[in-house]
């Protein structure tokens, strides 16, 4: 692997929704910052018949407007532009390839190939780079879904596998590159404090959610072939599950960091499909009304099939076999058009073995950690604390980190943070092959089971879900934090 900082960076799927909403902003947001090596290339590729011109034109009316945190800085915009050149490519053409290997010829540095593609491409487009030795000295990046099933993800990684090492091989799920996700790692494993209570002694339960309050956008045909168990829990929940619960690493290199991911994986308690519906609840979207807006039901989206049976909420109980966590349940859950947007995990810690402050100092909860990851990034410390006046009247207060009040700049979007680490080599962030075989692995027997019987429960959109998803909480006295308030 090269070590020069210069690269070339080129873009499949150039043209997509991913390029233009995410991949590119977050380029042009390094650039600003002075990040991307002066000499650095992106070399956007397309089968659209287009020149240079056209395709910068097409960015310009595409991708500024999804240029955040800062606004769009001219001078730093058309720098930007200049480093963009752009190569039409049918991927049926061999020619097209040499042409591409070409333009390639002369740029310095590392390669890297960004798959903004649909993954039946992914298997195409590396072969079709090394019938032209674009392989060697090169990163791939595969964005997800990564096959559909374990079979079709080992499909996938076999045959991505036979062209790229593994070390080249940079598998995308953006969670990883959230900055809240980096500061659960900070704050685990940069104090002390916390450790000694991260265990089953000290922890009651563990609550991990992404909600949403989009629904499925344009994107109906693709999610409705996928689902929320698919699209969310297989990677973004699971992940975050696997960094809340693992052993302190030896360092943060990359294989150390997915080691000990990779270790509570398998440590994921199987699940048997006699209990699934003890231990998993899946929901679907009927019409409902968003922050005063009626929103149309699941069925009735464009792309989607009028009787489906995908689900757009799962929410799941998850245990953990090992001595650290062994009979802590793990609460997951995620759904589209929600009641909020909102990402946060929430540890809440045993109440006090005997009170000699009255009940209230004995109530789940008292004492709570919540990571909030989207929108405001912050973490919570629930304690309990004496009110002011007369009597041992304990309430409950917080000592909160607001990131961006702390630390004023400097703060950078996930797909920035995670390209950055591309070019300069870094895996941590990326997941491994394995780790994703045992999440495919352990999500499978639900996947089975949903596809073999029954139907996802309705639940109005603008709410939290299916009631099944709280009684499953009630059963271990227990609730979703948003049902305490
Ligand atoms: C993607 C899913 O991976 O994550 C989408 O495919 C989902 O369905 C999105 O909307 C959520 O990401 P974020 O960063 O907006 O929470």
């Amino acid at each position: 692997m090269q070590t020069d900082s210069s690269f070339t960076f080129v873009l499949f799927g150039g043209t997509g929704d991913l390029s233009m909403r995410k991949i590119l902003p977050a380029l042009y947001e390094a650039h600003r910052a002075g990040m991307l090596e002066a000499s650095g290339k992106i070399i956007a590729v397309a089968r659209h018949e287009e020149d240079r011109g056209g395709y910068l034109q097409w960015v310009n009316e595409h991708v500024k407007t999804h240029v955040s945190r800062n606004g769009v800085d001219e001078n730093a915009w058309s720098s930007f532009v200049d480093r963009i050149e752009y190569v039409k490519l049918d991927l049926g053409k061999a020619e097209d390839f040499v042409k591409l290997r070409d333009a390639m010829q002369d740029l310095p540095g590392t390669r890297v190939f960004y798959l903004a593609t649909g993954p039946s491409l992914f298997v195409p487009i590396c072969r079709a780079l090394a019938s032209v030795g674009l392989n060697e000295n090169a990163r791939i990046v595969l964005e997800k879904p990564l096959g559909y099933d374990l079979r079709s993800s080992n499909a996938i990684n076999d045959a991505v596998g036979e062209i790229f090492a593994e070390g080249q091989i940079y598998r995308i799920d953006h969670y990883l590159g959230k900055e809240p996700v980096q500061n659960l790692l900070a704050l685990r494993f940069g104090n002390a404090l916390f450790e000694p209570l991260w265990r089953r002694e000290w922890v009651e339960s563990i609550q991990i959610t992404i909600a949403e309050e989009l629904g499925v956008e344009a994107r109906g045909d693709f999610y409705d072939n996928t689902g929320a168990l698919r699209d969310m829990v297989q990677n973004h929940l699971l992940q975050l599950l696997s960094i809340v619960a693992m052993e302190p690493p030896h360092s943060m290199d990359s294989d150390s960091v997915r080691d000990e991911k990779l270790r509570v994986l398998r440590a994921l308690k199987p699940i048997d499909p006699r209990d699934i519906s003890k231990v998993a609840v899946r929901g679907q979207y009927h019409a409902g009304v968003i922050r005063g807006t009626s929103v149309p039901a699941y069925a009735t989206e464009p792309g989607v099939k009028t009787d489906s049976a995908t689900e757009t909420f799962v929410a799941l109980k998850v245990e953990i076999e090992n001595w650290r966590w062994a009979g802590v349940p793990f609460f997951l859950r995620t759904g589209k058009r929600l009641a909020d947007r909102v990402a946060e995990i929430v540890v809440n810690f045993r109440a006090v073995p005997h009170s000699a402050l009255g009940s209230s100092a004995l109530r789940p909860g008292a004492n709570r950690l919540v990571i909030r990851l989207q929108p405001n990034e912050t973490i919570r410390l629930y304690c309990l604390a004496k009110k002011p006046g007369e009597g041992m009247n304990l309430s409950s207060v917080h000592l909160d980190l607001a990131f961006d009040q702390f630390f004023k700049e400097g703060q950078m979007e996930a797909y920035q943070r995670l390209l950055l680490d591309v070019i300069h080599g870094r895996l941590a962030l990326f997941v491994r092959r394995d780790e994703q075989e045992a999440a495919w692995k352990w999500v499978e027997p639900i996947l089975n089971e949903w596809a073999a019987s029954g139907k996802p429960k309705p639940y109005a959109a603008g709410t939290w879900g299916p009631a099944a998803a709280s009684a499953m909480l009630a059963q271990h006295d227990t609730c979703w934090l948003e049902e305490e308030n």
